[in-house]
């Protein structure tokens, strides 16, 4: 689908957030297109996760409004906020799977935890989540005995157990091998395509930036600011901002770039 054309399913207003009265990031604003893959991009220590906790109502912006379609997720009153929150689905960095449970007691987790299924629905609905992510054969394994990409598939069946409209995840191919992280990204387009769903991603990886997404924003630490916003292509090919410009081609700032960027107001 065009992404430009659509509706936005998330809009961010003057989002401030941080810790203990410390701003992290101040006036955040974006939008995600509904069937987007959406890049939150920046340098380690910029916000990113933290921007995230804001999205999936971990943590409380100190200003700005966050919508999701019409709805004003941070002024619902918190039951009804929590309630919505089983129309997002996350992944955290590394898969966060429970230890002690097998993959498929992990990906019921959720339908047992909030829907009023049957077992035996819920014993169906894991074997198609899993075979959706490719992990037929993995049910009874234990998260240890899995390999990082698989692991992260396992987070996925889980993040998608409940049917979401958004996904969030949290650097999902971090640490993987060239071949893991590409199937990984062809499985997100997999499941945008397949079923309409929404990604907002955090990533340091250009080969997902560049292969998967096709809007996002780059936060920067220092302005503690949003410092360039569209597709991770375009910044990539005509943004000339020096930090933005390094992030994308992993090329040092030149030296004479950085004084002429500091110089100017
Ligand atoms: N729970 C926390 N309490 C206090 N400060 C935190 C906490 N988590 C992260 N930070 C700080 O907030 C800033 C942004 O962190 P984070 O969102 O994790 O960055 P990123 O994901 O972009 O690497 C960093 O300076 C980090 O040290
Ligand atoms: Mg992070």
């Amino acid at each position: 689908m065009d992404a430009s054309q659509a509706t936005p399913t998330l809009k961010a207003r003057g989002l401030t957030f941080g810790y203990g009265g410390e701003a992290v990031q101040i006036d955040v604003s974006f939008e995600v297109k509904q069937g987007s893959i959406f890049a939150i991009m920046g340098e380690s220590g910029c916000g990113k996760s933290t921007l995230l906790k804001v999205l999936i109502g971990l943590l409380r912006p100190s200003a700005g409004t966050l919508h999701f379609g019409a709805q004003d997720y941070w002024s619902m009153e918190d039951p009804t906020r929590e309630a919505f929150g089983k129309r997002i689905g996350v992944l955290f960095q590394g898969g966060a799977l429970w230890s002690s449970m097998t993959v498929a007691e992990n990906v019921a987790l959720p339908l047992q935890m909030f829907t009023g299924l049957s077992p035996a629905s819920i014993n169906a609905l894991v074997q198609l989540k899993l075979s959706l992510v490719g992990l037929d054969s993995g049910r009874t394994s234990m998260p240890a005995d899995l390999s990082g990409g698989m692991r992260q598939r396992a987070g996925l069946a889980r993040a998608m157990s409940l049917d979401p409209e958004i996904l969030f995840l949290d650097e999902p191919s971090a640490g993987l091998d060239p071949i893991a992280a590409k199937r990984f990204d062809d499985l997100i387009l997999e499941l945008r395509d397949g079923f309409g769903v929404t990604v907002v991603m955090v990533s340091h990886e250009l080969a997902s930036l560049f292969g998967i997404c096709d809007d996002g924003i780059f936060l920067d630490a220092q302005s503690r600011s949003v410092i360039a916003r569209g597709a991770p292509t375009m910044l990539r090919d005509r943004c000339d901002n020096v930090t933005v410009h390094a992030f994308m081609t992993r090329e040092k700032p030149n030296a004479d770039a950085i004084n002429v960027a500091e110089r100017t107001p």
